[in-house]
């Protein structure tokens, strides 16, 4: 099968992308390269630098690699930019979804499978969230990805495709980009691996559902090739994509400490990583988030498999790796 991924530069684009290259399918990738970058990708994996927002700019690449199927994980991913910027906020992640979608319904694609997410759906929640738990986002990146699912549905019906949407809850692992906001785990490597002590906002009892990077891509990897008997033309599917399972930010950064701290003295250097410092708390932080992925066990046969402990030791050794 020919896949389109866009933003496959970029962390969790780039492991459907290897995901996709093991299971013998042919990629190809469309990435404007603004957080992604081309050393994420295989070699022999065609990179068009497009961005998304450019109809015309688009359907090239569309006729380029004349895909049968696409994911769509582009977009920008900043909180707080969508809430200084929503038409910049908007631009890439509607827009320009909607130039995909349209460019996707004229090559007649079989299937398109969208990056939604659990957290900015849900909200705040006392135990993991089944799909049916009523959307509330509240910022505007969080819209986006409501808003997201409903075109998504409109063009399934009116181009008879077969969608689906992923909602990641937290997710982690290498290649995360750690100069962003979002990615605690990337940021809390970067800052121990430099010596630094990792900043926990306010009390650190922020519960989150962390699911690593390549088990994300397996989901989206099923998602768009499996043979699924509900995933036909005309149709949207919703799925939760984590593990259930919670941890708090002061538990986390313990468990990088050591894993870091691991990593380091596998290459010779004993080394007593610095406490973390706590700053204030960052308004609106949701205490817990945590996402119900039954349905998606039951649909795609798909689990995570690596679990928080083993996911943050091979992050940090991808980071050290990276710094050595
Ligand atoms: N990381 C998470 O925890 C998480 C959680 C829920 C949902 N998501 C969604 O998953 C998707 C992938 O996120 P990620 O964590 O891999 O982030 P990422 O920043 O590593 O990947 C996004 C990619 O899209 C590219 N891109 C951005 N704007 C573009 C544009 N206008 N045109 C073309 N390419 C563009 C970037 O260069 C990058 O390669 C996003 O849609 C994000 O909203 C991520």
């Amino acid at each position: 099968m020919n896949v389109l991924v866009t933003g496959g530069a970029g962390f969790i684009g780039s492991h459907i992308v290897d995901g996709l290259v093991a299971a013998g399918h042919r990629v190809e990738v469309l990435d404007d390269l603004s957080t992604g970058s081309r050393d994420n990708l295989p070699a022999g994996v065609p990179l068009h630098v497009a961005d998304i927002v450019d109809p015309a700019a688009v359907a090239r690449v569309f006729d380029a690699a004349r895909p049968h199927a696409v994911c769509h994980q582009a977009a920008q991913m900043s909180v707080s930019r969508s809430v200084r910027d929503p038409l910049f906020d908007a631009q890439v992640n509607c827009i320009g979804l909607i130039n995909v979608l349209e460019a996707a319904a004229r090559h007649h694609c079989r299937r398109v499978v969208f990056a939604s997410s659990g957290g900015v759906l849900y909200g705040e929640v006392t135990a993991p969230a089944p799909e049916s738990t009523p959307a509330n986002p509240v910022s505007p990146y969080g819209i986006t990805k409501w808003v997201g699912e409903r075109y998504l549905k409109f063009f399934a019906e009116e181009h008879r495709m077969a969608t689906v949407a992923l909602r990641y809850s937290n997710v982690y692992g290498p290649r995360q980009n750690p100069h962003g906001e979002a990615g605690v785990v990337a940021i809390f490597c970067k800052k121990l691996l430099a010596g630094e002590p990792a900043r926990v906002n306010g009390d650190g009892h922020y519960i989150r559902d962390y699911v690593f990077g390549p088990d994300v891509a397996r989901a989206n990897v099923l998602a768009l090739t499996a043979d699924l008997p509900t995933v036909v033309p005309g149709t949207l599917t919703s799925l939760n994509i984590g593990t259930g399972l919670g941890a708090d930010v002061n538990d986390l950064e313990a468990m990088i400490r050591t894993a870091v701290g691991d990593a380091l003295s596998r290459r010779g250097r004993r080394v007593t990583l610095p406490l973390p410092e706590h700053g204030p708390a960052r308004p609106g932080d949701l205490r817990t988030n945590l996402v119900d992925a039954t349905s998606a066990g039951d649909l795609l046969g798909w689990k995570p498999t690596v679990g928080l402990a083993d996911g943050l030791a091979l992050t940090a050794e991808w980071f050290a790796a990276q710094t050595a």
